[in-house]
């Protein structure tokens, strides 16, 4: 007899992408991580942090600040929000969790279209939520019946995984006023790779959340940080809901480093943006169709009327030539394959095992 509640015995588990470990021979494209490394400005925070005080490693004695004050000052001088409408989080996992806890009961309905991040499933499982999801149509624009759908959270990734695609704020707008008592909270945590954001949303609504994350944009995927930003009384609320000490000291200064370094981060989007274009570019020539993607990856669907099974195989295939793309095995998405945005030099590697795959039909 299994002593977890009925709704936790039911559901899957998350699977995150493959992490191999450190030091691992492999061209990783698979989860969307940034492939070049952080601002410099990231590891002085952390060592300054580590070496002050009497002893190497002293403040680490203390625990961290739990309203992770110089971070959310760090994001209010990078966008004008007052510290007030910005809440930290152990990665924006940890902040759309929190949500899910401060906002919906048992048997109340979150809705999201499909397919979208994965999460949000397994996290409307374990608060024992009610599910609702709306299709995409094949260009993923976003579905007439999450408007006005009365569900208590609605989930909108914008840009959307694994599509790319971005919703404009004026439609993320109109979504918000549909829900009445309802929540909107987009998801931004590939937005700084897109043309637009919806963030001035999270100011002028006051049923809107817009989550971001440290782990693409600024290639800290591995500090686990995320920030929500939101009207003042919401976050209020989330505080109540939110672990003490949820972000660690390194972590803290890491972000802020990181958002101080404003150049950094833009000089390595455009590098992703211009990878990307030429990626896109060479998957069409070989036959592929590629959505247009805003984001540090790409979902092609392989053409004819084996897709799936080539899709699979194209997977297989590079992951036994060492490197790691994604293939999502369900509805909608078996057709294609995810890649995330590498180097100039990761994506020659890729392109040309995956002609190779290609050639044998
Ligand atoms: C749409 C979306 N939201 C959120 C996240 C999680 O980001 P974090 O690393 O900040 O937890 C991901 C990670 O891949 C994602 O794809």
């Amino acid at each position: 007899m299994s002593l977890f509640r009925p709704n936790i015995d039911a559901m899957d588990a998350y699977k995150p992408g493959e992490q191999p470990p450190a030091g691992a021979r492999v061209i990783k494209l698979n989860t969307n991580e940034n492939p070049y490394p952080p601002s410099p400005k990231v590891a002085e925070a952390i060592e300054a942090e580590l070496k002050a005080g009497a002893a190497p490693g002293e403040r680490l004695r203390l625990y961290s600040d739990p309203m992770g004050t110089e971070l959310r000052k760090a994001a209010s001088e990078a966008t004008g929000f007052p510290v007030e409408q910005i809440l930290h989080g152990n990665g924006s996992d940890e902040l759309l969790a929190m949500l899910l806890r401060a906002f919906v009961d048992p048997g109340e309905a979150v809705a999201y279209p499909y397919p979208t991040y994965v999460l949000y499933e397994t996290l409307a499982h374990a608060q024992g939520a009610k599910i609702r999801t709306f299709d995409f149509p094949r260009d993923f624009a976003l579905p007439e019946g999450l408007f006005g759908c009365g569900a208590k959270l609605v989930f909108v990734a914008s840009p959307n995984s694994p599509s790319g695609t971005v919703y404009p704020a004026g439609q993320l707008a109109e979504l918000a006023d549909s829900l009445k008592r309802g929540i909107l909270v987009v998801d931004e945590a590939y937005v700084e790779f897109a043309d637009a954001n919806a963030l001035e949303l999270a100011r002028a609504k006051p049923n809107v959340v817009v989550t971001r994350t440290f782990s693409k944009s600024h290639s800290l995927a591995g500090m686990r940080l995320g920030l929500l930003y939101a009207p003042a009384p919401l976050v209020a609320g989330l505080v109540k809901v939110k672990d003490s000490y949820n972000l660690d000291r390194l972590s803290i200064v890491a972000g802020a480093a990181a958002l101080r370094d404003p150049a950094w981060t833009k000089a390595n989007v455009e590098r992703v943006r211009a990878t990307r274009a030429r990626l896109a570019r060479a998957l069409a020539d070989l036959g592929l169709e590629v959505l247009p993607s805003q984001s540090n990856f790409l979902f092609a669907r392989l053409p004819g009327a084996r897709a799936a099974e080539r899709a699979a195989g194209a997977y297989r295939f590079l992951k036994e030539h060492g490197i790691l793309i994604r293939y999502f095995p369900a509805r909608l998405l078996d057709d294609g394959i995810r890649v995330s945005v590498g180097t100039e030099a990761e994506v020659d590697a890729f392109l040309e095992r995956l002609k190779e795959y290609l050639a044998r039909g």
